[in-house]
Parts: structure tokens; sequence; C-alpha cells
């Protein structure tokens, strides 16, 4: 179980922090939350002991038998310091060591990674004194979260809004991976792609990509610098990934002939048409056609062609199977020359396309098989690189 102590500090939107305490506490998380006596002008103290089970921290000294309450001990073994809301008054306390609260002292001797999340009106956010001490606290290693646009408490629009609880969370988790992707380039296939059969109509499959982006989003989570090669999806590009889009799978090929040359990793999970109609109709073809079969040539194989010019770069395939699963899929790997083959058993439920989850094994050069349970795509992803981890 994670340890995680929140600093709510005294802006309106420290009622948010509220959702926030109970996201990390149904996350499983141990919550301890530290105040400043601003912040309990906007929520009461009571409502976070009753959210994370734990007394509530305001004062340096506790009580008035003049003991100071153990800083130090609050952060033992603490894995994660979140400050949320951050007042631009926290951010300069911060930004030059003073430890006049209970809060401030805290962070000098945290010795966990921090996330800040700023939340105030747009004229102090954009304040370059702000700016200075945020960019100060960046280069310290704090990990200082975007806020938001929108209405703001005091009626302008603007910069400043605290972003909402589940994107906090999302991004104090990330910051509790570990950074061991750091370095590296890597390239990442995802979705499916499309062959035109004219240009109203194409052939392709049910992958909706979302274990690609899943890869994508961990991998730049974990510190590495990623390309997307993106086949046509609905899904929303992952921060700071670099995406291209794609429709075919000759484009698909060239965009990852185009990244390949200077990337340390590649994770194709792209599901790719093996085939292609031999003619695409520049018109639509008409009912009146009686068509009754469509000709088809035979695509590049991606990984097949990567495998070729290898050198030190990892590869990692997927296969889709639906009979001598291991076998087959292992034979892929041989074929390709691949280090690891994820691979869907497409007959199992939860499993393979266009759901959140799937189920899937996980084989090496050796031929050893790794069987996983059903999990969700997301912590699959890190699954997946932290076999991926193993061979650097
Ligand atoms: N792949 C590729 N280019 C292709 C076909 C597949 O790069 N033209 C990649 C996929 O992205 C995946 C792996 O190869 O990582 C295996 O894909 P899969 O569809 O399981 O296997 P195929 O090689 O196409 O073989 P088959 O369809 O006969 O099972």
């Amino acid at each position: 179980m994670k340890k995680i102590v929140l600093g709510v500090t005294g802006g309106i939107a420290a009622y948010k922090a509220a959702e926030l305490a109970r996201l990390f506490v149904r996350g499983g998380a141990d919550v301890h939350v530290v105040m400043t006596s601003a912040a309990t002008e906007f929520i009461a103290p009571l409502t976070f002991q009753v959210l994370t089970g734990h007394p509530v921290y305001v004062n340096m000294y506790a009580d008035r038998s003049g003991e100071k309450i153990k800083h130090i001990d609050l952060l033992e073994e603490t894995d994660l310091l979140v400050i949320a809301p951050a007042t631009a008054n926290i951010l300069a306390k911060m930004a030059v060591g003073l430890a006049d609260n209970l809060l401030s002292t805290l962070y000098l001797a945290a010795r966990c990674p921090v996330v800040v999340v700023p939340s105030m009106n747009v004229d102090m956010y954009e304040h370059r004194i702000v700016q200075e001490n945020i960019n100060k606290l960046t280069e310290h290693g704090c990990h200082v979260m975007d806020p938001g646009e929108g209405e703001l408490a005091c009626g302008v629009y603007g910069r400043g809004r605290m972003p909402e609880p589940e994107d906090i969370y999302a991004y104090a988790r990330a910051a509790l991976r570990p950074n061991d992707f750091a370095g590296l380039k890597a390239l990442v296939s995802a979705g499916p792609t499309r062959e035109p059969l004219d240009p109203v109509r194409f052939l392709s499959n049910p992958s909706t990509g979302l274990m690609g982006y899943a890869l994508a989003r961990a991998l730049k989570e974990r510190g590495a610098e990623v390309t997307l090669i993106s086949g046509q999806t609905h899904l929303r590009a992952p921060a700071g990934v670099r995406t291209v889009d794609v429709t075919t799978t000759e484009e698909m090929f060239d965009a990852v002939k185009d990244h390949y040359e200077d990337c340390h990793l590649v994770i194709k999970a792209a599901a790719v048409s093996d085939y292609r109609p031999l003619e695409v109709s520049e018109q639509k073809v008409k009912k009146t056609s009686d068509l009754s079969t469509i000709e088809l040539a035979k695509n590049r194989d991606i990984l097949l062609e990567l495998g070729k010019e290898k050198g030190d770069r990892i590869l990692v395939g997927f296969a889709a199977e639906t009979e001598d699963i291991f076998e087959n899929a292992h034979q892929k790997l041989i074929n390709k020359n691949l280090d690891l083959i994820v691979v869907n058993n497409l007959k199992e439920p939860g499993a393979g396309f266009a759901v959140a989850t799937n189920r899937v094994s996980i084989i090496d050069r050796s031929g050893a098989v790794e069987e996983l349970p059903l999990m969700e795509k997301e912590a699959l992803a890190h699954h997946i690189l932290d076999r991926i981890a193993g061979l650097l």
C-alpha cells in the first residue's frame, strides 16, 4: 500500500481536495492530510479526517503542551507528497526554502517525489514571480501540474483553475512510477490499418488502439521519448507523445521506417491488415456493377522487415491467435526476430479487441511462457514494460 501525504493550502479549490483524498483512499493508499490554517477557512479538517481515517495536522505544535509534532515521523515511508491546491504563497515558500508552517517544513524534509498543483487567479498565476517560483520547483524535481483553463472562482476566465481530482490522481500516480525508460526513444504502433476498396469502403478489423495507446502513455510516464504511429482510432493522443496518424499498412510501414533509425525500442501493438484490395476504385462501386469477388494483394509485414535490421534494438510484437496459441506465437517471435511477443487468446472472454481489459501471455526467445491473469490494459502496459526493463 502506498503512503501519501496530501498537503492542502488555502484556496477556494481546497474543497476539491476532499474528492482527491477520496480517490487516493479508494485506490488503496494510506492518506495523511496536512492543512495550512488558511485551508481550514475553506474546508473543515474533519472532512479529511473522516475520509482518510487519520487525524489531520494543521499546526506545528499539535497541542498546547508545547511538544512539536514530529513532522519527520509523518513523512516516514511516505511514497508521495501531493500539494493540492497549492497557492502562490506556498509556492513562494517552497521556492525559497521557508519553513514557517507544518506543510512548508514537511516539504523541506521530504525525500519522496513531490507533486504540486498550483491553483489561483489567472493574473496571480501569470505573474512573473509565480512563474519563476514554478520553474524553480520544477528544476528542483517537483512534478508541477499545469492548471486548467476555465471560469475561475473570482469570475474571470483564464488559466489557474485546479484540474479535476481524477486528473490530479492520474498525474500523481504517474509521478510514483519509476523513471526506468529515461533517455530511451520508443516507437509504438497502435490501432487498426484500413485498406480502401473505394472512396467509402475499406477492409479493416475491430482494433480500437487501446492497448497501444496505454503502452505509449506508460512509456511516457516512465521517462521515454515516445512516437506513436496510430491507425484510425477515436482515442485522444497521450500528453507529451508525438503522434503520427496513418490509415493504410503502407502508410504505417513508411511512418515506422521513418522513425526506426534512431529508436531503441519498438512495440508493435497495431492490428495490421495482411491484405489489401488489389485495385482501389476511384469512384464508389455501384450495386449495378455486380461485384462478386475482390482480388487481394498481400501487404508487407512491417515487423518482419524491422526484424531484419534489428541491430541492438529491442523489438516487441503482439500476436492474435485462436489455436495452438503458444506454438504459433513463439514461431512468430522467431520468424520476426523479436525479443518478446505478447499473445492474445482471442477466444478468452475479456481479451482482445475493443475492451478495457486483456488476458495475454508473454513469450520470450527461449519459448518461456508467462501467463497473465485478466487485467486492465493500463496495468498490463506497465507489466509489459517491467518485462522489457529486465532486458535493457
Ligand atoms: N504485423 C506487422 N505487419 C503486418 C502484419 C503484422 O507489423 N503486415 C505485426 C503486428 O503488429 C504484430 C505482429 O506482427 O505485432 C503479429 O501480428 P499477427 O496479426 O498476430 O500475425 P501475422 O504475422 O499477421 O500472422 P497471421 O495473421 O498469419 O497470424
